[in-house]
């Protein structure tokens, strides 16, 4: 018999990209393997996402293609997961719309995923129902040891908190993830340790929050610590995190990072808006006068330093004027690059039930600080150029082309061959635009 098939599609950000990689090494786990592409696989998943609306709809545009598929060869299995089924209803909700789907799971039992897709293709012949299960646990046990099938190349994600506390007014993630939840200094460890011995080049540790990773045990064992462990492990390697919060974020972190060479010089620190209105009506739990001292900070230390951001605009209640503190921040601390988003309303979180702004007011905005974003990230690449650097080469775009990040999380593409990835190599920058490099290798290094 052939062997079956999966294709997973991910939607949203990293923690989906690495929560991704452990249905997929389930699912290998249980024989199957992954599809050359979405049309010739026999289990189709998707792991969604429910930040903003436009990402919703565009999974549920994606939902609907599948249709057709299931038409062709009813055999298909389709399994729709994540956060977007942990909202309340949207399930149920979804059933409705799209009854062809086999198996819905939330992103707290993706677990259940492999065993039922066993059961179903053990009793093909049996008319099928769909398996709704979605569980509302505010703090599901953590799962240790589960098979990771890990598909980003050099670098590998290592989860070190689930879930996040801090409600920020606009946000969903809280609704649909849960309570925080640390894992085990000594799990990190060791998983960081066996990761580097198998050769990956780059750990990215994650978090809604990583800067309160340990603050639901109360032992005094919080973020700095576990980075001064993790700082101890031999060997050359890149280490980053991901996402810091500003009001959690402390001088030993900072220390910790400018004094480990293996620990990157580039951070990211979400802004959201530069208005302390806003950002108290958000509930930040910073002002921008404590956001600039910690970017000072940052620089003192470290001034190469690659700080990115991700900003809001059209906030309930935000006015040119505090949209106009927002862009004289970025003006000031000159982000590498920032994320930007125009905020969408979501179901249940405190900011929908605000007065909302028109979305033409929404898009003028953005499309403002877009262009001065540009204009910054252009001049700051500009000043690459002629530079020399350490790139780690991470993968082939094209025949003999290769890309990879520098230090400060900078993209350089350059001339080089496939059996140079994961290497370190040293770059000359030739040409910069706004988000990208070019560069060439150094004296064949
Ligand atoms: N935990 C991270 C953010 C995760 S969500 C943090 O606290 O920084 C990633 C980004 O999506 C956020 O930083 C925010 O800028 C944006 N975002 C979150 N909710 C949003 C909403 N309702 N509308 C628009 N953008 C949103
Ligand atoms: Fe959302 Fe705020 Fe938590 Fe980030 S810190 S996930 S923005 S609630
Ligand atoms: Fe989206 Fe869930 Fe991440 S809502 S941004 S995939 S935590």
């Amino acid at each position: 018999m052939d062997i079956l098939t999966y294709h997973i599609e991910t939607f949203g950000c990293q923690m989906n990209v690495h929560d991704s990689e452990e249905i997929a090494g389930a699912l290998n786990a249980i024989g199957l393997q992954p599809a050359k592409d979405l049309k010739s696989a026999q289990v189709i998943v998707f792991n969604t996402c429910c930040i903003r609306d436009t990402a919703e709809k565009k999974i549920l545009g994606k939902i609907g293609d599948l249709k057709h598929l299931k038409q062709q060869s009813k055999d298909v299995i389709i399994a729709i997961v994540g956060c977007m089924m942990q909202q309340e209803g949207a399930a149920e909700n979804l059933i409705k719309k799209f009854p062809f789907i086999d198996i819905i799971l939330g992103n707290v039992n993706i677990d259940e995923l492999a065993a039922k897709v066993e059961e179903i293709l053990e009793n093909k012949r049996i008319k099928r129902k769909s398996y709704i299960s979605v569980l509302m646990h505010e703090k599901p046990e953590i799962v240790e040891n589960r098979p990771v099938y890990r598909t980003s190349g050099t670098n590998a994600w290592v989860n070190i908190i689930y879930g996040c506390d801090n409600f920020c007014t606009y946000c969903i993630v809280p609704y649909v993830r849960g309570r925080e939840r640390s894992r085990q200094p000594q799990t990190i460890l060791q998983e960081v340790r066996g990761l580097i011995d198998e050769g990956y080049k780059e750990i990215t540790l994650l978090g809604q929050n990583v800067n309160s990773y340990g603050s639901d045990r109360k032992d005094g064992y919080g973020f700095a610590e576990l980075l001064e462990q993790i700082a101890k492990i031999d060997g050359k390697y890149r280490l980053r995190f991901m996402t810091s919060h500003p009001k959690d974020f402390n001088d030993k972190v900072i220390d910790i990072i400018a004094a480990t060479p293996n620990f990157c010089n580039n951070i990211h620190l979400p802004l959201q808006a530069g208005s302390n209105k806003i950002l108290a009506a958000m509930n930040r739990k910073y002002t921008r006068e404590r956001y600039m001292e910690i970017i000072d900070k940052i620089r003192a230390k470290m001034p190469d330093c690659g700080i990115t951001t991700d900003i809001m605009v059209g906030f309930p209640g935000e006015t040119e004027e505090d949209f106009q503190d927002t862009m004289d921040l970025v003006r000031k601390v000159r982000y590498s690059n920032a994320f930007t988003f125009v905020y969408s309303p979501r179901t249940g979180t405190a900011a929908a039930r605000m007065e909302q702004i028109p979305y033409s007011v929404k898009k003028d905005r953005i499309t403002r600080l877009i262009a001065l974003q540009n204009n910054i990230s252009k001049e700051l690449s500009d000043s690459y150029v002629g530079g020399v650097y350490e790139v780690l080469a991470e993968d082939a775009p094209r025949q003999n082309q290769l890309c990879g990040r520098t230090e400060s999380g900078r993209l350089v593409t350059f001339e080089g061959s496939k059996d140079k990835i994961g290497s370190f190599l040293t770059i000359k920058i030739t040409k910069a635009k706004a988000s990208a490099l070019w560069g060439e290798i150094e004296n064949g290094k």
